[in-house]
């Protein structure tokens, strides 16, 4: 893996953890930091020693706290387009990732913070953390994915109120709403996030990725359409060493030994 300026990147036993380290500026997105989590999250997903992703931010006051707002100013219609479709891409690589991509969210999610959680598969948050769309506060909309991904994660109405009121939202009420999947104090939030990530990883990776596969296809597409994708997906899964394991070793009453084939 490449030297990247603001993400590090760490690997240990298949995980590789992948850090936003802009600190002094609380990791807020500049367009070189956009393209950087691009590279290593397809660099990640072509790297078969890695089976699974903790994405978190650099300190412990911010997860990220938006989009480059100095960059930002000075954009004009043509560049905001690029800009826009530069963090749609890096962050759909994210989403499209068939390994487990779990963020771990320590302190602010703001803007194309909360935009980088919402392209990750699951989200765990610290108490700390707190939530928001703030762009209509600055004259704009969420760029990268908010307007898009929110809703269909939380609901349109829940959706709405944040992005058209611009407010942040404690970790509390992001569970509430089904915004992050668990809350732990922050001393515990890379452990919680790991551990996930493991439990995951412990599984038939063939599997875990077509769940992805599934899951993703089926939420754009009509119900017949995704549940023939689903069948389809399901017997491929049959001609997977890893089925054949993963039975036998329910019947002998012993953990399976998965290899991803
Ligand atoms: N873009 C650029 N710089 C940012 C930033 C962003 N999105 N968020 C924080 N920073 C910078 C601040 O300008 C400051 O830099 P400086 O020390 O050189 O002045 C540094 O990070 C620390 O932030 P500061 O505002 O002093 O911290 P705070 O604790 O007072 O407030 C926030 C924290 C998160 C509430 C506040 O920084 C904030 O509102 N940030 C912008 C959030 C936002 O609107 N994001 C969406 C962008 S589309």
């Amino acid at each position: 893996m490449p030297d990247y300026r603001f993400v590090v990147v760490e690997q240990k036993a298949g995980l590789a953890t992948v850090k936003v380290s802009r600190p002094d500026k609380l990791n807020a997105l500049n367009a070189d930091t956009v393209e950087e989590i691009g590279m290593v999250f397809r660099a990640l997903e072509r790297d078969d020693s890695v089976r699974g992703v903790v994405l978190t931010g650099a300190g412990e006051k911010a997860f990220v706290a938006g989009a480059d707002i100095a960059e930002l100013s000075r954009i004009g219609p043509v560049t905001g387009v690029a800009v826009s479709r530069q963090g749609q891409d890096a962050f759909r690589a994210i989403e499209l990732m068939r390994k487990p991509v779990v963020a771990a969210v320590n302190g602010f999610a703001l803007g194309g913070g909360l935009e980088l959680a919402l392209a990750c598969h699951l989200r765990i948050a610290s108490e700390n953390a707190r939530f928001g769309l703030p762009e209509v506060k600055l004259g704009i909309i969420p760029g990268y994915g908010g307007t898009v991904r929110l809703p269909r994660l939380v609901g349109r109405g829940r959706a709405l109120q944040m992005i058209l009121t611009g407010e942040m939202i404690p970790a509390d009420e992001a569970y509430r709403i089904g915004l992050v999947n668990d809350v732990v104090p922050q001393p515990a939030l890379l452990d919680a996030a790991t551990g996930l990530a493991h439990k995951i990883m412990a599984n038939g990776p063939i599997a875990v990725a077509m769940a992805l596969e599934a899951v993703d296809h089926g939420f754009h597409a009509s119900t017949e359409d995704a549940l023939r994708f689903e069948s389809n997906l399901f017997g491929l899964l049959a001609s997977t060493e890893d089925m054949r394991e993963g039975m036998a070793a329910f019947l002998e009453k012993r953990p399976p030994d998965f290899r991803g084939r």
